[in-house]
């Protein structure tokens, strides 16, 4: 049966997920996962009340411009890059990300890959798989450098950050993070974390985890000039957002030792990825899938469907979207409902 109001989704998602917005609303979903042109978007979301959409699907002004029917983005990541929000609101349409639910299974694969940079697994593994160990290893062969007793750093010390300095605790690291402001006192002595300026957490830091958002002002916050400043013991781990880290001069550190190892879940122009990384084997690099366990993939499915179905006013929270990014895109919203 025809429901009054329909949706788009932009990829492949679970079918349970699927089914709970087909209880209210026809749905329209991609059965392949490719990377839409502006133009596919534009056409696909004239169509449509809302949205599902992922990171690689950019919605600006170009996109949505003219398009008098669409109320409602939820986005399939608590990263919002990909969404011009200023636009968004302007036009009325409500934008939601999925927050939360993916902090510990991504602070997590943080860990995963500090540990792999750290303890060289991801090379280790390739020698095995060749057959080389048949030849014999010495002693002082595969030497990774250590993580315990170490201290942390932390650029982006949001939830996901916070998750990841509660993880130090039991690797018994002191814990150093920079965010523009300082966190409430309760919080940095729940994470055992001491505040420092950028500057400081770079040279003092053992290791280093990236957690900031992506945003004009982080472009290339690490780059050659950072990378100058760390340790060439460290291991630097980035599971924020390419274009966070300049990849071609981290690539050139890490080449010429001075930096360690790098642990890559994110890069610039992704899925494309640097090739003077590919080729370095102290990078443990990952096609961006730090939440990707099937519990938090789910629930993040799930929540940007709850979003949307609200945002449109179906379900539990109707006209009351759980993680509502701009609320200031309600007024007209709410006129034109
Ligand atoms: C993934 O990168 C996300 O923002 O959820």
């Amino acid at each position: 049966m025809s429901k009054s109001q329909s949706i788009w989704v932009s990829r492949p998602l679970f079918p349970e997920v699927l089914a709970s917005l087909a209880q209210y609303v026809d749905v329209h979903v991609e059965t392949s996962e490719h990377k839409h042109t502006p133009e596919e978007l534009r056409e696909k979301l004239a169509e449509v009340d809302g949205a599902i959409i992922g990171l690689s699907d950019r919605i600006d002004d170009k996109v949505i411009a003219g398009n008098r029917r669409l109320r409602a983005i939820a986005n399939l990541a608590v990263g919002y890059n990909n969404l011009d929000l200023p636009a968004l609101t302007k036009a009325g349409i409500l934008a939601t990300n999925t927050p939360d639910v993916l902090n510990e299974t991504t602070a997590d694969y943080a860990w995963a890959l500090l540990l792999a940079a750290a303890r060289r697994v991801s090379s280790a593994e390739r020698w095995l798989r060749a057959g080389e160990w048949r030849g014999g290893m010495r002693f002082d062969d595969w030497l990774g450098v250590d993580v315990h007793g170490k201290t942390l750093g932390i650029l982006g010390m949001g939830r996901i950050g916070q998750a990841i300095a509660r993880r130090a605790y039991g690797f018994g690291m002191p814990v150093l993070y920079h965010n523009r402001s300082r966190l409430p006192e309760a919080i940095e002595r729940e994470c055992r974390a001491e505040w420092v300026e950028k500057t400081a957490l770079l040279k003092r830091a053992d290791h280093l985890i990236l957690v900031l958002p992506y945003n004009a002002q982080n472009h290339h916050a690490i780059g050659a000039p950072e990378l100058a400043l760390m340790k060439p013991t460290a291991v630097l781990v980035n599971i924020a957002r390419g274009g966070i880290v300049d990849d071609a001069a981290l690539a050139v550190a890490l080449r010429e030792g001075r930096v360690a190892a790098a642990g890559l879940d994110v890069f610039e122009g992704e899925p494309a990825v640097n090739p003077a990384l590919r080729e370095l084997n102290n990078a443990v690099l990952s096609p961006h899938i730090a939440s990707a366990s099937a519990d938090t993939r789910r629930a993040m499915a799930q929540l940007a469907a709850d979003n949307l179905l609200a945002a449109l006013g179906y379900g539990p929270s109707a006209g009351h979207p759980p993680s509502l990014l701009n609320p200031e895109a309600r007024a007209r919203h709410d006129v034109e409902t």
